[in-house]
């Protein structure tokens, strides 16, 4: 029996859904555990380019079953969409490969006008949420209130439920944020044939994990977001609202630590964020243009769910080795090798300089960055094209040097490479 954790190990975007892809060749469930159609996963088959929000990116592979786990926050209307998509792409999306949790919980139209409404309130100070509605759903989900797909199971008894609360929710809207309101019966009938169409997926997921572990299957599950936009362990209160870290594998899923395997750190070559907050590594001008690209390709960094430019930097080793101690890494993927060829130079941020003091860890958690400078180290570039490398040592001497010091700096191995968007596009290292 294996459980195998794939973690952002940055601010999101690091490119799990091509590592999940990857190794669920040799999984037999993909599950995700947290966050909701905030998460956008990029999948590219040849061709065809998969843009999976609330799925896991596994399910394309025919011979894995999909789980959405209790600790996600589902839209259900967004999830239909993106099954009909898949559909349209001969994906098999029935329920004997699409699992939802009965206790995930459910994200409505208000949460989605709350969100938008918070952020609006909050003027400069504002998270740059993905206006998603993920806060209010898990407002809701934590103040005890929240709709939990079981709803979906017994639709008719569960309309009062769904009226109240967006009459609840009405009130927020009209008297504090003075925004249009929602109309109760409207938004319940909506939800009664978004009934129809999901009853026959809601299960208990965490029975089903338990079960399928002891039968020694492979468990991957699928980390969406980043552990530095974790609601505890984040860049606090520039976050998301659940726990992408390995600990909410546990939680999110409903099932125990001691079923892992390994725990896979994604991280970029470099450093991105979306949305507000600090960034000790953040580049600008000419030298951060560079490694977002033009948007002229998918891969170009700009967000799969809301089309925003991401802020780009070099990659940030007091972080990564944070994200990897409170994760319990057991190994790193590195995503996007290839968009650091060309560079005269490649930096690594390996320490932060705060009050004349140097600090190899951060000095008061991801929280606390304002006033830490970057201090650098850097490394020689390589000219080369490295997007057909295969194989570890057929990468430029220079690159290798850039990943021994990164494996150095953080105490871990780095087992997958990855040096372009095709799925062959990987060096995998034993
Ligand atoms: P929310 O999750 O929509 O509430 O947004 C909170 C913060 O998390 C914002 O800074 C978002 O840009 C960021 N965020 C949420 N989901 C993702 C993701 O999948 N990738 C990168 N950033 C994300």
């Amino acid at each position: 029996m294996s459980l195998d954790i794939i973690i952002g190990a940055q601010w999101g975007d690091e490119g799990k859904g091509r590592i999940t892809d990857h190794l669920a060749k040799s999984a037999n469930i993909v599950a995700r555990y947290s966050g909701g159609d905030n998460a956008g996963h990029t999948v590219t088959v040849g061709r065809e380019i998969f843009k999976l929000h609330l799925l896991p990116s596994g399910v394309i592979h025919p011979n894995v079953v999909g789980v959405l786990g209790n600790g996600m926050v589902i839209n259900p209307k967004r999830l239909i969409e993106e099954m009909e998509t898949l559909k349209a792409k001969g994906v098999d999306v029935s329920p004997s490969r699409i699992k939802i949790s009965y206790a995930a919980h459910l994200i409505t139209p208000a949460h989605v006008a709350l969100d938008k409404a918070n952020e609006i309130a909050l003027g400069q100070g504002k998270i740059g949420t993905t206006g998603r509605g993920i806060g209010p759903a898990y407002t809701d989900k934590n103040a005890r209130r929240g709709l939990r797909a079981e709803i979906f199971a017994d639709m008719e008894s569960a309309a009062d439920q769904v009226e109240t609360h967006i009459a609840q929710a009405n009130m927020t809207l009209e008297k504090i944020h003075g925004q249009p309101t929602l109309n109760p019966k409207a938004v319940a009938a909506e939800f009664a044939e978004y009934a129809a169409r999901l009853k026959p997926y809601i299960t208990d997921t965490s029975l089903y994990l338990y079960q399928a572990l002891k039968e020694n299957k492979n468990v991957l599950a699928e980390g969406a977001q980043g552990s530095l936009l974790d609601i505890d362990h984040g860049t606090y209160p520039y976050v998301t609202s659940s726990s992408p870290t390995t600990g909410g594998a546990f939680t999110g899923l409903g099932i125990a630590p001691q079923f892992t395997r390994r725990v896979i750190g994604v991280t970029k070559a470099f450093q991105t964020r979306v949305g507000e907050g600090p960034f000790p590594t953040e580049a600008f001008g000419a030298e951060a243009e560079r490694l977002r690209g033009t948007g002229a390709n998918p891969w170009d960094e700009y967000g799969t769910t809301t089309g925003r430019p991401r802020r780009c930097g070099w990659i940030d080793l007091v972080l990564l080795r944070y994200s990897a101690r409170i994760n319990g890494l057991t190994e790193l993927a590195i995503t996007k090798m290839d968009v650091l060829s060309g560079l005269d130079r490649v930096r690594l941020c390996v320490a932060y300089s705060q009050d004349g003091k140097i600090y190899e860890e951060l000095p008061l958690g991801p929280s606390h960055l304002a006033g830490c400078e970057a201090v650098y180290e850097e490394v020689k570039g390589w000219s080369e094209d490295v997007s057909s490398v295969r194989k570890i040592n057929d990468l430029p001497q220079a690159a290798r040097e850039y990943l021994n010091r990164i494996e150095a700096l953080i105490g871990l191995p780095i087992k997958m490479i990855s040096v372009g968007p095709e799925r062959e596009q990987i060096v995998i290292r034993d």
